[in-house]
Formats: C-alpha cells, structure tokens, sequence
C-alpha cells in the first residue's frame, strides 16, 4: 500500500483520537497523560510522520516514496501504543524508554531520507523541507528529555515541561506552519507568491521562539519565565505576519462558511488564543493542563479536520483530479469553516476553564 493510502487512514483515526483525548481531558477523566498521548502520541505524531513522507517527495521535486515511506510512521505509531500501554499500566521507565527509542529512531530515519532527497535534487529545495526538518529536530530534543528521565529523576519536573512544549509548539507547531502556508491559499485556489519568501525569512524566527518558549518553561523563575515570554512573543509575530498576508491576500475567502479555508485560518486564530492564553499561564493566570486541552479543541481539531476535507480525494485517488475528487471535496467541506470557527472558541473557553 503506498503512502497516500495510509494517509486517510491515519487522518481519520488521528480525527478520533483528537476527539477522544480532547473528551477525556475537557471531562478530567482518566490521567492527564494518558489522555494527552492518546491524541499526541497514538494520532498526530504517526500522522505528521506519514505527512511528511507524503510531502518531502513534491517539495523536492522527486518520485514518489516506496513502501519503505511506511516505517517513520508505523515505527511512531509502534512507540505511542507502547507508551500508553506504560501510561496505563505501571508507568515502567524501561517501556516509556524503549516508546521514546522507537519514536526516534521514526523520527531519525525520516530525518535522514528526506536529507537525502533534498541533496539528490536539482535546483533549490522549497522552503517548506526546511521547516519540517526544524520540526523533525524538536521532536528529537523533546524525546531525548523523555529518555533523560530515568537518569535525572530530580528534573524530570523540569524535563516533562521542555517536553511538552518543545512538542507542541515545536514538532507539531512548526510542521503546522510550514504546511499551512502552502495548504490554505491551495485550498482557495489562488497562488500566495511571497509564501516561500515568508517562509525562508521566518523559520529562524519560529525555532527560536519555540526553543526559548521550552526551554524558559523548563528553567527556573523568574528567569525562566522572561525567556518563555520573549520565545512566546516571537512566535506570535511569525503567527501573526502569515495571518495579516493571507487577510490582505485572500480576503472573504478566509470566511466561507464550507471551505476548508476556514478551516485552517480558524486554526491559524486558535493557536495566536492559545498563545496569548499561554502568557497568562505563564503568570499562573491559567491552568497548563486546561491549556493543553484548549490546544486539541482549538488548534488540532480545526487545522487537521480542514487539511483531511482538502486532501483526502487526493489521498485516496491519487492522480489526475477530475470530477470525483471535486464531489468528494465538496461534500467534505460542507459546513468545515462553520466547523472550524465552533471549534476555535470552544478551545479558547476551555482553555479558560
Ligand atoms: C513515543 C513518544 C512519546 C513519549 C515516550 C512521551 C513521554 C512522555 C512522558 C514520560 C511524559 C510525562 C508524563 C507524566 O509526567 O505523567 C509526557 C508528557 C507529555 N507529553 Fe509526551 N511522549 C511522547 C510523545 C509526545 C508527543 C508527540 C506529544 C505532543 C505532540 C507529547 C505531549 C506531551 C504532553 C502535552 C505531556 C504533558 C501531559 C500532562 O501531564 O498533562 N508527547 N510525555
């Protein structure tokens, strides 16, 4: 089965896992942890791998993977099981380790190939592989403060915190930003012409705020509270200056009500909420686990469901486009920026509570 047919599988099963860890944690029911990975690690860490496997072929302009495309994602969906099987049963350090190892060895190996790819090509590389590669290496320093845990039990605190942050705003924010900027005027179906130059010119900005954002949530206050703020308000600019091209470029097309458009500008608004919310919680305003909640609802759920309404014919069908492809797209559609905007300010009230 090539890569695009795992593709809507995953998207799907990510689209439920989303749901149901956002439940859980919204309900309080279950351990936080174990609620969180099931969205995190069992959905959208497979996902963004199988994505990228999907994507690094057409930014580098070479043929399209093999079977051997397949194991970043499954080695990574192998980990998240293992991990919330640890989660659920004894919290075993050697299980969670061996969940870390798998994952980044996943992580490593796509990492690698898609280096590769991009020396084979001709030409220069599209921007976008740069901010995957980015996002591939804080997945990497994320799993390797997993695996430091056993070996400094008196940070792990500390550890668990550049974890989750490192994760969150950098492997899945960054992946999300360097897609978005190709996905969404796709969608509308108009070009973005200074798409690349945005991104070649804010990638620098984006991984230093996340690295700041992870590694001051880690440090000590209140020194590590100024660099959080400072990464924080970094990443808000590189947020908000996509935000301001896409309303000066696109205009009411960013409000229709079935677009999947909508959809993934309203996820693009959710993470600038989550943001701001985000400095409140650095002031202890807020709660950081109704953050992480209000993170799933607001952020994922809109930005993954509106890139599956796009990209599924594709996925499924691939090849020519024709009318197929057309139908399907419409009927997925339907009602997505509704959707997309429901979700965002259920997310940031949440994230409120
Ligand atoms: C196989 C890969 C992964 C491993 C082994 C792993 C391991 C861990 C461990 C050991 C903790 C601390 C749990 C505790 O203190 O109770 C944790 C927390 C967390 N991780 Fe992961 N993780 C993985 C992947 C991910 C991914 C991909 C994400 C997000 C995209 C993520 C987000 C989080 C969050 C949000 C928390 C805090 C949960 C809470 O206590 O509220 N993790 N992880």
């Amino acid at each position: 089965m090539p890569v695009p047919r795992l593709l809507p599988l995953l998207a799907m099963a990510t689209l439920l896992a989303l749901m149901l860890a956002a439940a859980m944690l919204a309900a309080g029911h279950g351990a936080p942890a174990l609620a969180a990975h099931i969205g995190f690690a069992l959905g959208v860490m497979p996902l963004i791998l199988a994505a990228m496997s999907y994507f690094v072929p057409v930014l580098t302009r070479g043929a399209a993977p093999g079977a051997a495309a397949w194991w970043p994602p499954l080695l990574a969906l192998g980990g998240g099981s293992l991990l919330l099987w640890a989660l659920a049963t004894d919290y075993s350090s050697v299980v969670i380790s061996l969940a870390a190892l798998l994952a980044l060895g996943a992580a490593l190996g796509l990492a690698l190939w898609a280096m590769h790819r991009a020396r084979r090509m001709v030409g220069r590389r599209h921007p976008g592989m740069d901010w995957y590669l980015a996002a591939l290496g804080m997945l990497l320093l994320a799993l390797c403060a997993v695996l430091a845990m056993p070996w400094f039990p008196e940070q792990r605190a500390q550890l668990r915190l550049f974890h989750l942050h490192a994760n969150l705003l950098g492997f899945v924010g960054l992946t999300a930003l360097g897609t978005l900027q190709v996905l969404l005027p796709t969608c509308i179906g108009q070009a973005d012409p200074d798409a690349a130059e945005r991104l070649r010119r804010d990638l620098k900005w984006a991984v230093a705020g996340s690295l700041l954002l992870a590694f001051g949530a880690a440090s000590p206050r209140p020194v590590g509270l100024a660099i959080a703020s400072a990464g924080c308000l970094l990443y808000l600019t590189v947020v908000l200056r996509m935000l301001s091209a896409w309303i000066a470029r696109f205009r009411g097309a960013l409000l229709a009500l079935h677009g999947a458009a909508t959809s993934l500008f309203a996820a693009a608004l959710g993470l600038c909420g989550l943001l701001l919310l985000g400095l409140a919680h650095g002031l202890a305003l807020l709660s950081g686990r109704a953050a992480v909640a209000g993170f799933v609802v607001a952020f994922l759920l809109p930005l993954v469901s509106g890139a599956a309404a796009q990209l599924l014919p594709i996925w499924l069908r691939p090849g020519v486009q024709g009318p197929w492809h057309a139908k399907l797209r419409r009927r997925l559609c339907r009602w997505s920026g509704a959707r997309g905007a429901v979700l965002v300010l259920a997310g940031l009230v949440l994230a409120l509570a």
